[in-house]
């Protein structure tokens, strides 16, 4: 299969899996369920939640237990762009080609929707254990402990609170680099590990899809930063413009768009030159870390 073909295919594989694991839109608290579904079903790449899927099947996963891990990161990930676009941090409008969740829903419930979806990745993450038995049991536990510390305060959500802080200030190299490490990489980097761990692969091989991830998500970032400068609104569905509107100090800010895409490119030839030092190959997942190097959306 063509490579977009198999992203296609596995994206709407990931959509599939979502549509399981979301809530239904009833009960007294309905609106909150419609604010967390309207953020998830705007779409968006899936890239983590594919991800995930191709270093379980890596590692020989065949099934679907990956299932409500997928669905959980997902879930994290939007809750940090709900979050992320609130007028109290980017102030942004738009996100995937529509409004963003507190311009649908009101701030106060876009707050809870991003709270929410936290919460209810968890639950949805748990859900693992229900069909797990024998080494499984000790797998899904590992992959939990991989989900929480990456998004949480030495995670992304550390980075996102720097992110915020530094606003209008003059950074180091270093510490956009810390902030890009943890408020992006570190989902990127779990999204890698979590599939690996769940298929049983050792301790190595996940260290080596962790350092895999990190120069992937630094370099996402920095593409992300490119794109904010010189992408098309229409292509990316969210507004250009944002970082210098908020006065981010960004890589691109400080050393300009030509220096960024040939930092995204190092960045991106180290990653795939890790990855190609596992012992077991994926085509397809090679391809897509690559491809992301050079993404227009
Ligand atoms: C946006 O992530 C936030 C960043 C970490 C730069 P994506 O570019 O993966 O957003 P979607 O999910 O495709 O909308
Ligand atoms: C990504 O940074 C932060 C998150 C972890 C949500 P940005 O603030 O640059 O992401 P976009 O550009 O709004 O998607
Ligand atoms: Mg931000
Ligand atoms: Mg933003
Ligand atoms: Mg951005």
């Amino acid at each position: 299969m063509e490579f977009q073909d198999e992203l296609k295919a596995r994206m709407q594989h990931v959509n599939a899996v979502l549509a399981d694991y979301l809530p239904k839109e009833s009960g007294f608290q309905k609106t909150l369920l419609s604010a967390m579904n309207y953020s998830v079903e705007a779409g968006g790449k899936r890239i983590r939640p594919i991800m995930m899927e191709c270093t379980y099947q890596m590692f020989g996963g065949t099934d679907s237990k990956a299932g409500p891990f997928m669905a959980a990161m997902e879930m994290i990930h939007n809750s940090s762009l709900i979050h992320d676009d609130l007028p109290a941090l980017d102030n942004d409008d738009m996100r995937r080609g529509r409004k963003t969740t507190h311009k649908e829903y009101g701030e106060a419930m876009a707050i809870l929707a991003g709270d929410a979806l936290l919460n209810y990745a968890y639950e949805t993450a748990c859900r693992a254990f229900e069909t797990a038995s024998g080494k499984q049991l000790e797998r899904t536990a590992k992959a939990l402990q991989i989900l929480s510390a990456k998004s949480g305060i030495h995670g992304m959500l550390g980075g996102q609170s720097c992110d915020v802080e530094c606003e209008g200030r003059a950074l180091t190299e270093r510490m956009v680099e810390f902030i890009n490490g943890h408020k992006t990489a570190a989902l990127i980097e779990a999204s890698l590990m979590i599939g690996a761990v769940l298929a049983g692969a050792g301790d190595e091989e996940v260290g080596i899809l962790e350092s895999v991830g990190h120069k992937i998500g630094l370099a996402f970032q920095i593409r992300d930063d490119i794109l904010d400068l010189t992408g098309s609104e229409l292509e990316l569905g969210k507004p250009i413009g944002s970082d210098v509107r908020n006065k981010k100090t960004t890589f691109v800010s400080l050393f300009g768009v030509p220096a960024g895409k040939a930092r995204v490119e190092r960045l991106s030839s180290q990653a795939l030159e890790e990855f190609d030092r596992l012992g077991v190959r994926h085509e397809f997942l090679r391809m897509l870390l690559e491809e992301l190097a050079t993404r227009r959306r």
